[in-house]
C-alpha cells in the first residue's frame, strides 16, 4: 500500500466524477493500491448538466478531495452540441469549484493541451499564452477560468491525448485498424505528447496534500514529443501487423486541431518531485497485459 504523508494525518474521501470513463476507469484500476476511500460517480449517479442536481449531491456526499474526470470529451461533436459541452466542461466543474471554496475542500480538475492553439515550435509552459482553435478547447479553457475565479485549493491537470486500454483512444482505435487493415492513413503534421491515463491516475493521488491554498495549474503528459504517425508507427513496432502506415498532412475532421501541442513538464517534476515515463514503456505494458 502506497500513502502519503497528508495521509497519515487524516484519511480521505475522494469523490471521482466520470468514473466510467477512460481516466476514471484508471483510477478504479490503482484504487485498491492506496489507504484513501474512492467513490466513483457516474452520469446516472448525477447528470452534471443539471446544477440543481450537482449541487444537491454535493451537499449529501461526503468527500474531502474531488477528482473531475468528468467532461465533454468528443472534439468533433463539440462544434455540433455546444451546449451541453459548455455544460459539462464550465458549468459543472465551476460549481464543483464554488462548492469547494465554500466548504473548504479541495478540487482536483483536468484539463487540456486544446487550451492553447498550438501555432508554436517550443514546448508550452503553464503561464504561456491561451487561445484555443476549437470549440472544445475553448471550453476546456473557460472551465479552467471558471475555477480560478473561485480559487480552491487544488489542481487544474492539463493532459494531451490520453491513452489506456478503456474507453476510446486513439491507440485502442490504432491498434484495432492495425491489426484488421492492408493501410492506414495517419496525419504527421501534428506534434503532441501522449498521455498514459494510469500514469495520470497516479500522479493525481501523489498530488493529495501537496496543494496549497489555492488553485495550481500543472501539465503533466508522458515522453517524448510525436506526431500521430509517429505514434502509430511505435504502436505497430509493438503488434508487428503488416499493415502499411502512410503519413499525410491532414485527416478531415469538424473540428480544427492545435498543429503543436507539446506540454512543457518541468514544473511538476522539479515542483512536486514526479518522475515521468517515456510512452513506449506505457504501450509495451498495455500490450503486454492484453
Ligand atoms: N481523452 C483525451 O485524449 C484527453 C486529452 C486531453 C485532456 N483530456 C481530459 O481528460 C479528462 C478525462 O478524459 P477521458 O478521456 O477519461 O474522458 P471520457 O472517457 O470521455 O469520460 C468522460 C466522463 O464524463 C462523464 N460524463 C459525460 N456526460 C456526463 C453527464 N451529463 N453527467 C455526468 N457525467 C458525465 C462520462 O460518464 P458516463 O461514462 O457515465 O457517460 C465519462 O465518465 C477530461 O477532462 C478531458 O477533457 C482528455
Amino acid at each position: 500500500m502506497e500513502n502519503n504523508t497528508y495521509f497519515c494525518k487524516k484519511k480521505m474521501d475522494i469523490l471521482v466524477f466520470g468514473g466510467k470513463g477512460q481516466l476514471g476507469q484508471a483510477i478504479k484500476q490503482i484504487a485498491d493500491n492506496y489507504v484513501y476511500t474512492f467513490n466513483f460517480s457516474d452520469a446516472d449517479t448525477v447528470d452534471l448538466c443539471h446544477p440543481d442536481l450537482l449541487e444537491e449531491y454535493l451537499s449529501r456526499t461526503k468527500f474531502d478531495i474531488i477528482f473531475n474526470c468528468a467532461a465533454y470529451t468528443n472534439v468533433d461533436g463539440a462544434e455540433e452540441h455546444q451546449e451541453i459541452c459548455k455544460q459539462l466542461n464550465i458549468s459543472a466543474p465551476e460549481i464543483m469549484a464554488k462548492y469547494c471554496k465554500q466548504k473548504n475542500k479541495v478540487l482536483f480538475h483536468i484539463s487540456s493541451d486544446y487550451v492553447f492553439d498550438g501555432s508554436g515550435s517550443t514546448p508550452l509552459k503553464e503561464g504561456d499564452p491561451t487561445s484555443p482553435c476549437n470549440f472544445y478547447g475553448m471550453t476546456k479553457l473557460e472551465g479552467e477560468k471558471a475555477i480560478l475565479n473561485y480559487n480552491p485549493a487544488g489542481f487544474i491537470l492539463r493532459v494531451s491525448g490520453l491513452v489506456s486500454p478503456y474507453g476510446k483512444n486513439f491507440f485502442l482505435t490504432m491498434k484495432d485498424l492495425l491489426e484488421t487493415k492492408e493501410e492506414v492513413s495517419v496525419v504527421s503534421t501534428q506534434t503532441t505528447k501522449l498521455t498514459s491515463a494510469v500514469e495520470l491516475a497516479k500522479v493525481m493521488i501523489r498530488l493529495i496534500g501537496k496543494e496549497s491554498a489555492g488553485t495550481t495549474i500543472l501539465h503533466f503528459a508522458n515522453r517524448h514529443p510525436m506526431t500521430w504517425y509517429d505514434f502509430a508507427v511505435m504502436i505497430n513496432e509493438h503488434i508487428h501487423s503488416k499493415c502499411a502506415i502512410r503519413s499525410v498532412a491532414e485527416y478531415p475532421q469538424k473540428a480544427v486541431r492545435p498543429q503543436y501541442s507539446v506540454l512543457d513538464t518541468s514544473k511538476i517534476e522539479d515542483e512536486y518531485n514526479i518522475s515521468i515515463k517515456r510512452i513506449d514503456d506505457v504501450i509495451n505494458k498495455i500490450i503486454s497485459q492484453q
